[in-house]
């Protein structure tokens, strides 16, 4: 499986704060059958502005340090950026390829809030896609407004955006409203990607088998690997996802 959403890097952002701590996780998500993983940090919300040689070389020590572990296990640099309105001008993503997933200039994965929909979030899916980005869009299900009306969601995936849950939501980790609300967004054949969205070795960990076999339960075990292999894959590669 690949994971294309974590924060595993050590001493970067509210991921692990120790270099064991990364390996930990690593050895969580090894067992769990993960193979590729992309570090996703969080990147210009006001608490987090990294560069891009600081991630890349926090992958290149974590990659170095799976090799002497003899850990099967690769990571990849990506980044979580925070849905503003900076996105409208797109400048800043011509410049930096560490924002995009794997420096592939193809997909970027957003930084969505909690509490409320940003009210551009459309033109900033419009604005992307007509510069040849294409959003993935993570934890929806998560969003209080969303949950409420999910049918928002929908109008993302007809604009182009990728939709991302998190596996927790899934497994019924958080609460009731968030798993309400994943299960009608995989109901309606709208998510493409479960990721992990892991911080930790253990509260949030790098743990996808078991969401898989819900949704393998749900929708049939093609559909469900689609969204840990196919996809993921797909998205690594800056490939065109045509589901
Ligand atoms: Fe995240």
């Amino acid at each position: 499986m690949i994971d294309i959403h974590t924060h595993i890097l050590p001493m970067i952002d509210d991921g692990p704060t120790l270099e064991q701590e990364s390996l930990e996780m690593c050895r969580v998500a090894v067992n769990d059958g993960i193979k590729k993983i992309i570090a996703t940090p969080h990147v210009g919300n006001g608490m987090y502005d990294l560069d891009a040689n600081k991630v890349l070389e926090k992958i290149h020590m974590l990659n170095q340090l799976l090799k002497q572990e003899g850990l099967d296990l690769v990571i990849f640099p990506g980044a979580e950026v925070h849905i503003n309105d900076r996105l409208l001008d797109a400048e800043i993503l011509r410049e930096s390829s560490i924002l995009t997933i794997n420096g592939g200039k193809k997909y970027i994965l957003l930084e969505f809030p909690f509490q409320w929909v940003p009210p551009k979030t459309e033109q900033i899916i419009f604005k992307l896609k007509s510069m040849g980005f294409t959003p993935i869009l993570p934890h929806l299900e998560r969003n209080y407004r969303i949950q409420r009306n999910p049918h928002i969601v929908a109008r993302y995936v007809e604009m182009g955006a990728i939709l991302q849950v998190t596996a927790q939501s899934i497994t019924g980790d958080f609460d009731a409203a968030p798993l309400k609300c994943v299960l009608w967004m995989l109901k309606n054949n709208l998510v493409h990607v479960i990721a992990s969205d892991a911080h930790s070795p253990v509260a949030r960990p790098p743990i996808l088998s078991r969401a898989v076999k819900v949704v393998a339960d749900m929708l049939g075990e093609e559909a469900a690997k689609k969204m840990v292999l196919e996809h993921p894959r797909i998205i690594l590669e800056g490939l065109p996802l045509g589901a």
